[in-house]
């Protein structure tokens, strides 16, 4: 499905991106993870072309989607949604239309000016809302709704265009635990029930662990994990973090620490 072949990107002398090749044949589940600078933004921002590489090639069914030009590689960005941590929604817009905004790509410029909409594609928009349970918050602006919520607009967004792949570059470095799993929930339910392929950068080994059939492992730009969840051990995960000996997995977890937790039981107790 997805071959990608000695990609590489430098930025002035250092490549933020090296010599990397990986194959993906079916629409996997895969998390890329890795310290701060790894190359893990770098790479996702080539695949979908807002980034050039520069040397290498990404095939996808026979194309090297690295050499598209002009409408054939807004087609692909279309064919590719891209989910970041910032949700990148317009905050002041309701969120039907932020979702209907997906389409962008095909439409008139003077349409999207008038916020003029087909029905069907309303409809649509509706529908996508309604999947991932936030139907009720079509008209709000977008501003209003919470972290996890506006995600979930930005995921019906991206749905809207149909995607073969979902990129997903730290959906939920921004939210709450609680928040958090709905977001990554909802990814998974799309990658299971549409067998749309998920990329996603995350920066926790739980979450990897938890909702990845693959887990490619980034340091200084190379690839020095593939493998499952299963094979991503704590001695693994200190090689790829490239921390020492007190390398510590709760330092990389986005699970409810217990001290908070007592904390909140604590407050409560004094306050009632
Ligand atoms: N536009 C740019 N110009 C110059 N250097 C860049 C640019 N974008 C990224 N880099 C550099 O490339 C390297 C990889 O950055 P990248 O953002 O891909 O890392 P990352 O793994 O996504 O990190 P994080 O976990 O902090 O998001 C870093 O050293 C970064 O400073
Ligand atoms: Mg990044």
């Amino acid at each position: 499905m997805l071959e990608v072949r000695n990609v590489t990107r430098i930025f002035g002398t250092r490549a933020a991106v090296d010599n990397i090749s990986f194959t993906i044949d079916r629409p996997a589940f895969v998390g890329i993870i890795g310290r701060s600078g790894a190359g893990k933004s770098t790479f996702l921002r080539m695949m979908n072309r807002l980034t050039d590489a520069s040397s290498g090639q990404i095939m996808v069914e026979g194309q090297d989607i690295l050499s598209l030009r002009g409408p054939a590689r807004r087609a692909w960005q279309s064919h590719c949604a891209m989910i970041f941590q910032q949700f990148n929604l317009v905050p002041r817009m309701d969120v039907a239309s932020n979702v209907l905004h997906g389409l962008l790509n095909r439409r008139s410029t003077l349409a999207t000016m008038f916020n003029l909409w087909p029905r069907n594609d309303i409809l649509r928009a509706l529908q996508i809302l309604d999947r991932l349970g936030i139907a009720e918050q079509a008209p709000k602006r977008a501003e209003a709704l919470s972290g996890g919520q506006q995600q979930r607009v930005a995921i019906a967004r991206a749905l809207m265009q149909d995607p073969k792949i979902i990129l997903a570059d730290e959906p939920i470095a921004s939210l709450d635990p609680m928040n958090a799993q709905v977001v990554m929930d909802t990814l998974k339910r799309i990658n299971i029930e549409d067998g749309r392929m998920v990329i996603a950068n995350l920066h926790t080994l739980d979450t990897a662990r938890r909702y990845c059939d693959r887990v490619i492992g980034m340091r200084d730009g190379r690839i020095v994990f593939d493998g499952t969840p299963a094979q991503l051990s704590t001695g693994v995960a200190r090689d790829i973090y490239g921390a020492d000996a007190s390398f510590n997995e709760a330092a990389t977890s986005t699970a409810i620490p217990a001290d908070t937790a007592a904390d909140h039981a604590y407050a409560e107790r004094l306050l009632t």
